[in-house]
């Protein structure tokens, strides 16, 4: 089993140092690994990327990260960045990464994601250039994700999960106004989900949505914006697959593992 804790939009500012801290150091003793769905910060300054930094440093877990709009508003996303990387993060955008957890092989794919809409409601790459670009941003978006998904199917992941900070699916929208939903996702990433495969899909984002939802082929989805999930992060038990585990003493669950 692998527990997997996850939370976005924690909207770290300069005055939030040691906020989160205390859950976080304790967060070992819950989870194997900390999944960071963006929006860590509130306007994606330097100097913000260095509180999130001092909270999620040497926890004793891996880290994997995506950035949100928000760590993109100071056109400083390269330095929130590298504040995360020198604070042992690793920070996804349109690729994957492979942990080894106990002799596991976990997989991570993230990207930031954009939006669109869902399918029958959604932007398409018509028209102006301006809404061309934005659909065909979100697809480049979708295509890192369902490669790198892709590439930790091929490096034979026992587990393999999908960390966007936009929803792929509009289930864990619910609660936000209908108006908005092209603004908080695309059925891109959904698709891009379905064709790399994935047992896990961990977004943010939609700070009045909803926790739990799934894509078309039933890969669940878990929308962790710290607002939904009223906590400093959620954990979810992942089966590992006996096919794909390697080492010793892991234990394998046949059954599917409800996420809680
Ligand atoms: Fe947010
Ligand atoms: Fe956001």
């Amino acid at each position: 089993m692998i527990r997997v804790a996850a939370v976005g939009d924690i909207h770290l500012g300069p005055g939030s140092a040691g906020t989160l801290r205390p859950a976080f150091e304790k967060l070992h003793e819950q989870a194997d690994l900390l999944l960071l769905a963006g929006d860590l910060t509130r306007h994606g300054t330097a100097e913000e990327g260095e509180v999130v930094a001092g909270e999620v440093a040497g926890l004793g877990v891996p880290v994997v990260a995506v950035l949100g709009n928000h760590d993109y508003q100071s056109d400083q996303e390269a330095e929130v960045t590298a504040a995360l990387d020198r604070a042992g993060v690793t920070v996804l955008e349109g690729e994957g990464t492979v942990l080894n957890i106990g002799g596991v092989h976990v997989g991570v794919a993230g990207t930031k994601g954009f939006g669109g809409g869902f399918a029958g409601r959604s932007g398409g790459e018509f028209g102006e250039p301006e809404m061309k670009d934005f659909i065909r941003y979100t697809r480049r978006c979708a295509d890192g994700l369902r490669d790198s998904l892709a590439m930790l199917r091929e490096a034979n992941c026992a587990v393999r999960i999908a960390l966007t900070h936009y929803s792929p699916v509009p289930d864990t929208l619910a609660g936000e106004p209908l108006e908005i939903y092209p603004f908080l996702g695309s059925y891109l990433l959904a698709e891009a989900i379905d064709e790399g495969g994935a047992d896990l899909a961990v977004h943010g984002h939609a700070h009045m949505g909803t926790e739990h939802g799934m894509t078309s082929d039933g890969v669940r989805v878990r929308n962790v914006a710290q607002p939904v999930i009223g906590r400093a992060f959620a954990v979810y038990h992942l089966p590992v697959h006996a096919s794909a585990a390697v080492g010793d003493g892991v234990r394998t669950g046949a059954d599917t593992v409800g996420a809680h």
